[in-house]
């Protein structure tokens, strides 16, 4: 039996990195479907088929109501519900200090905070409905301590941390469970286009890790299937840190 037999799993941001790995992993451990979504379409595609036959594709915006809203519709309309889902879709800019223009701010707030609680507003109703569902939201170790230079970087996902624990407490009587990843440094597209910035980020950031070595993405999706599971089934409302061992010196 893998982890997620049986289960449908929706995972925002899946076209790349984290969400790519989470959704092939899901697929591994026995998800009847699984929702790869993202705002690059073709992306979500390419993993989508990579993935065969248990995985689809799907357009979604996050930062659009509408949009997040449709997808979940669509999803309860074809597979006839919504077991797990994997809020993870962000960004890491633009913007830098306190001097950045407000619609930085606002971006980074509406893509890495705001829509999580979209997606939560929708993943919990059709959720509730049914008795039962899991949630995990990607956070991240700006969620505990200051990403220096992103201060609108470290307020979303510090804020993906209380609406975490904010619908966990309002919703563990529902059946329904919410936690959240806090992934380390961990090589994917975002952070290889971080590094690339200048020729020494990459040395200065693996140093960062205590383990001496970046993260791998599915060494974070095994942290998200885990808590997507069943066998996670009394846990809820944490903030599940998996970065080597770096936050905790
Ligand atoms: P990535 O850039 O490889 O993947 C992010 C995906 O999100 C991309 O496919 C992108 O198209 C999608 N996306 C962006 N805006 C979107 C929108 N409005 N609607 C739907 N999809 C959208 O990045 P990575 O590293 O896999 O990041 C995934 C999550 O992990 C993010 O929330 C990030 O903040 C978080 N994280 C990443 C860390 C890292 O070191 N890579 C460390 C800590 C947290």
């Amino acid at each position: 039996m893998g982890m997620l037999e049986g289960k449908v799993v929706l995972v925002t941001g899946a076209g790349s990195g984290i969400g790519a790995a989470t959704a092939r992993l899901a697929a591994e451990e026995g998800a009847e479907a699984v929702v790869v979504a993202d705002v690059n379409r073709d992306a979500a595609h390419a993993v989508a088929n990579e993935i065969g036959s248990a995985a689809s594709s799907a357009e979604l915006d996050v930062t659009d109501e509408a949009s997040v809203e449709a997808l979940i519709r669509c999803c309860v309309e074809t597979f006839g519900r919504l077991d797990c889902a994997h809020n993870n879709a962000g960004i890491n800019g633009p913007g830098f200090g306190f001097d950045m223009p407000l619609e930085d701010w606002q971006r980074m707030i509406d893509v890495n905070l705001t829509s999580v609680f979209l997606c939560m507003r929708h993943e919990l109703r059709v959720m509730s409905a049914a008795g039962r569902g899991a949630i995990v939201n990607t956070s991240s170790g700006a969620g505990l301590v200051a990403a220096p230079g992103l201060p609108h970087y470290t307020a979303a996902k510090h804020g993906v941390l209380g609406l975490t624990k904010a619908a966990a407490s309002e919703y563990a009587t529902k059946g329904i469970r919410v936690n959240a990843v806090l992934p380390g440094s961990t090589r994917t597209p975002m952070l290889e286009q971080f590094m690339s910035l200048a020729p020494d980020i990459e040395k200065m950031i693996t140093r960062s890790v205590a383990r001496g070595s970046l993260g791998a993405p599915n060494e974070i999706a095994e942290g998200v299937v885990w808590l997507l599971s069943d066998r996670a089934s009394f846990t809820s409302g944490t903030s599940l840190v998996i970065d080597g061992g770096s936050i905790c010196r």
